[in-house]
């Protein structure tokens, strides 16, 4: 059967919108359908199947979506037998409305629909029919159907999916669902395989990456048990995991940083308010002081801890006294590197639901963004000064974008390390003393 309707095979292309979620379910994606018989595109001009792995996580992505597909539609009316697809989070959220939208569109499918992809594409080639799958009650297959996935020196691994939070700003649960685990067996025996074929670095990837495992049967599982057993995978050079919820974390969890070599110190952390008020309405179970101890628990425990965080500026009654808050919660943290979003109404969350309204005014929004972020940004310029004469391993990532010359890498906090190199450095371990530094990376030499 598969022969048969697979003849026409191609090329594909696929524009990754959103978070490291979706970059993976591209990869997983465009694996289905290699496997299927297409190769890479290269340009979208090149393909005969386009997709959009799309985010609804604030407005701006969800507009790039619809422009992109904008573009995309000259393509399509020079060559009707184009496929476009509509992946993630936006087409779980909007499902059939993208059809209105965009009608040159052929296949809108869901969250946890990617994987099918192949049989998709298939459909529409040979029925010339609009295929929608955007059901709830189906399980991701993901990983399972997989075949051979790209080898990358640094991969991703899906260990949950969906969250079980309640954020009052956030679409995510609407859109990727209630949480399921994979059973770790199933995880590591794809962690085995990753590194056999080459992988040095894994990041273990779950919206909500602290409650692991928690309905898995015959028994529940946790994220520390995960560690233990991922980090143990011959060859396994750098192991790493996002995201944590202030809310989950168990600090027994950071002893794991401490008898695992190949667990990377880096946490990510986000707090998204500094104000006890806005937490709450935010629905995020902990307060300014809570998120502080446990800061501190991670710095105790792990002294070179690089952590990161996640803010919004703007939520729903947002005072200048709340946002005073949040700039002394940064200031006292001291994030390495800090992820600042102004609020963004989405619908079907709880606040847009519970009539939480969207009433920090744009310029507001505007004039403490800008503010919060030139305060972080001199911050974390100021710790990286202190890195300056001490010496960082670094995992090569190959010549640094902005100059040829240099070699590029990451350091165990997730940092960005540039060196000057005649040789090339990707996929390798070298040390390097650090020289300079700016808040966004620092500069050495190799030893
Ligand atoms: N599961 C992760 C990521 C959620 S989305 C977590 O809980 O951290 C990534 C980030 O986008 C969030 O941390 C939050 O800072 C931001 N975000 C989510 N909803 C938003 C909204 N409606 N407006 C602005 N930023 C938002
Ligand atoms: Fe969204 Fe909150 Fe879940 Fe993160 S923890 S995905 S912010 S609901
Ligand atoms: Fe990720 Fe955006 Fe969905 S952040 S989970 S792609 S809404």
């Amino acid at each position: 059967m598969a022969e048969q309707t697979s003849t026409k095979a191609g090329k594909a292309f696929v524009y990754t919108i959103g978070c490291q979620m979706n970059e993976l379910d591209s990869e997983l994606a465009m694996a289905t359908l290699e496997g299927d018989g297409l190769n890479v595109a290269a340009r979208p001009s090149d393909a005969d199947v386009l997709l959009v792995n799309t985010c609804s996580v604030r407005e701006k992505a969800e507009e790039k979506a619809y422009s992109w597909l904008g573009r995309m539609k000259v393509l399509k009316r020079e060559n009707p037998d184009l496929v476009i697809g509509v992946l993630g989070c936006m087409a779980q959220k909007e499902g059939k409305l993208i059809f209105r939208r965009a009608p040159y569109v052929d296949i809108v499918a869901g969250t946890a629909h990617f994987t099918k992809i192949d049989e998709y594409v298939r459909q529409v080639r040979a029925t010339g029919k609009r295929i929608l799958a955007v059901g709830r009650d189906e399980e991701v297959e993901t990983e399972k159907r997989l075949k051979a996935r790209e080898t990358r020196q640094s991969a991703y691994v899906a260990v949950m999916r969906g969250c079980d939070h309640h954020c009052t700003y956030c679409v995510v649960p609407n859109t990727r669902g209630m949480e399921s685990s994979r059973p770790l067996e199933e995880i590591v025996e794809e962690c085995k395989i990753l590194v056999g074929e080459g992988t040095q670095e894994i990041t273990l990837l779950g919206q909500n990456i602290d409650s692991y495992g928690k309905r898995l049967q015959p028994r529940r599982r946790t994220l520390s048990e995960l560690l233990y057993a991922v980090a143990d995978v011959p060859g396994l050079k750098r192991l790493r995991f996002i995201t944590s919820h202030p809310s989950d974390l168990k600090p027994e969890l950071f002893q794991a940083f401490k008898d695992l070599p190949n667990l990377m110190p880096y946490l990510h952390f986000p707090a998204q308010s500094g104000s006890d008020s806005v937490l709450k309405r935010m629905r995020r179970g902990y307060t300014f002081e809570r998120y502080l101890e446990l800061v501190a628990a991670a710095r105790e425990a792990v002294p070179d801890m690089g952590l990161a965080g996640d803010t919004i500026v703007g939520f729903s009654g947002e005072t200048d006294e709340d946002f005073e808050k949040t700039i002394e919660l940064h200031e006292r943290t001291r994030y390495q590197n800090a992820y600042i979003f102004m609020y963004s109404e989405r619908d079907y969350t709880p606040a847009k639901e519970q009539g939480l309204p969207d009433d920090v005014p744009l310029d507001v929004k505007k004039r403490r963004i800008n503010r919060l972020m030139k305060l972080q940004r001199q911050w974390a310029a100021e710790e990286n000064q202190k890195k300056v004469g001490r010496v960082t391993e670094v995992f090569g990532e190959g010549p640094s974008r902005k100059d040829p010359n240099k070699q590029e890498g990451r350091n165990p906090q997730n940092q960005v390390v540039i060196v000057e190199s005649g040789r090339e450095l990707q996929g390798q371990l070298y040390k390097v003393e650090i020289t300079s530094a700016t808040d966004a990376a620092l500069y050495g030499r190799l030893v």
